[in-house]
């Protein structure tokens, strides 16, 4: 059994963080999204991966993964010369793939755990492909799935005007060879895109057994910032905390539910949990509240935070009000005004979003 992580795509419902960063590398509880996919697929005992990566993104996914040395796996890159779809990522991975089974990831989404045993009973059987489902609110904006009676799968619309059902094909799917005579097969859709869901379809259409499981648990697609913020609450809703033994905590207040990772430093704070405090990070005179990730070599001081995403190198201090639901960049300088006139001053990229009181 082979895996193979999706990871082009230029992540613009995540501008302006994504106009620097793939969005797979955004991190989620201070783990890279793509890291997380490649933990997942290595716990269910798969450790020969390929990643399809694509332009601007592919050399800066390459350089931070690595070779897979870090994960206990060996990763192999497979560039996509255009993003022309899910079906066609599969399509070019053929070299790679062979004749094995394989598990197929989408590099943005975050599954809650428990999904190992689901990889080894399609490894172990004859099945031709096995989807993920999950009940969504908002079926439009995937994938959905049209299920009989007894369960078996009817029909399979890539967002559909009318969706059948509500629920949506998540980011994982599990096939053998036969998929490579599907994605041969079909036509781009109206978006343009060889889509996944066509090529599932075509197997259906040609009595091949693709069988549904509906997942029970949380699953986020990170595409956009509020799904971002829900995640990461998610992922760190699960975190087992722990304090490095060279975190240095003074005059401060830290939750149980609290991660303090090396070399951070916590004074006269207050930490309520859950929440992640990155390496080298500098806390002093503040609140972080729930459901907050702070990434490494932060400062923050003299202000409140929670359920918000901070990366690396950012810096915030003496803010008047909580920042509240913030997903903020690296390097990003946030302060008050001290001096008259006494007025907003700004410096934000294309697409930036500022909610001021
Ligand atoms: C893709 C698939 C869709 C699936 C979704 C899950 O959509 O085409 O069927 O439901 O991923 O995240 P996209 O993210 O390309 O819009």
């Amino acid at each position: 059994m082979k895996g193979l992580i999706l990871s082009g795509g230029k992540g613009t419902r995540l501008y302006p963080l994504t106009y620097t960063l793939a969005k797979q590398l955004v991190p989620l509880a201070n783990k890279p999204v793509l890291v997380r996919v490649i933990e997942t697929i290595r716990d269910a005992g798969v450790t020969d991966i390929g990643i399809v990566v694509g332009d601007p993104t592919a050399d800066e996914i390459m350089h931070r993964i690595g070779n897979g040395d870090a994960f206990g796996v060996k990763l192999t890159y497979i560039k996509q010369p255009s993003p022309d779809g899910l079906a066609h990522a599969v399509k070019i991975s053929e070299p790679f793939l062979g004749d094995d089974r394989f598990v197929m990831f989408l590099g943005d989404n975050c599954i809650e755990g428990g999904i190992h045993t689901l990889i080894r009973d399609f490894a172990d059987s004859a099945w031709n492909s096995q989807i993920v489902l999950k009940a969504v609110e908002n079926p439009r904006s995937y994938g959905v799935a049209d299920l009989r009676e007894d369960g078996s799968i009817r029909r399979l619309i890539e967002k559909p005007q009318d969706p059948p059902s509500n629920l949506a094909l998540v980011g994982i799917y599990m096939f053998d060879s036969t998929i490579f005579e599907a994605v041969n097969a079909i036509r781009p859709s109206k978006r343009g895109e060889y889509e996944i869901t066509d090529a599932i379809q075509w197997l259906i259409d040609h009595k091949r057994s693709v069988f549904p499981y509906v997942h029970g648990g949380w699953w986020y697609d990170t595409g956009k910032p509020i799904d971002m913020l829900e995640a990461n609450a998610a992922v760190l809703d699960e975190l087992r905390p722990d304090i490095a033994p060279d975190a240095e905590i003074v005059n401060s207040e830290v939750d149980k539910r609290v991660t303090i990772q090396a070399g951070a430093r916590i004074i006269n704070s207050t930490i309520r949990g859950p929440a992640i405090i990155g390496e080298h990070t500098v806390i002093e005179d503040s609140y972080v509240g729930p459901f907050t990730s702070i990434y490494h070599h932060v400062t923050i001081k003299n202000c409140e935070i929670e359920r918000s995403i901070v990366l690396e190198e950012t810096s915030i201090s003496d803010l008047p009000a909580r920042l509240h639901e913030s997903l903020i960049g690296r390097k990003v300088t946030l302060t008050r005004n001290n001096t008259k006139p006494n007025a907003y001053k700004m410096n934000l990229g294309d697409n930036s979003v500022v909610r001021v009181d």
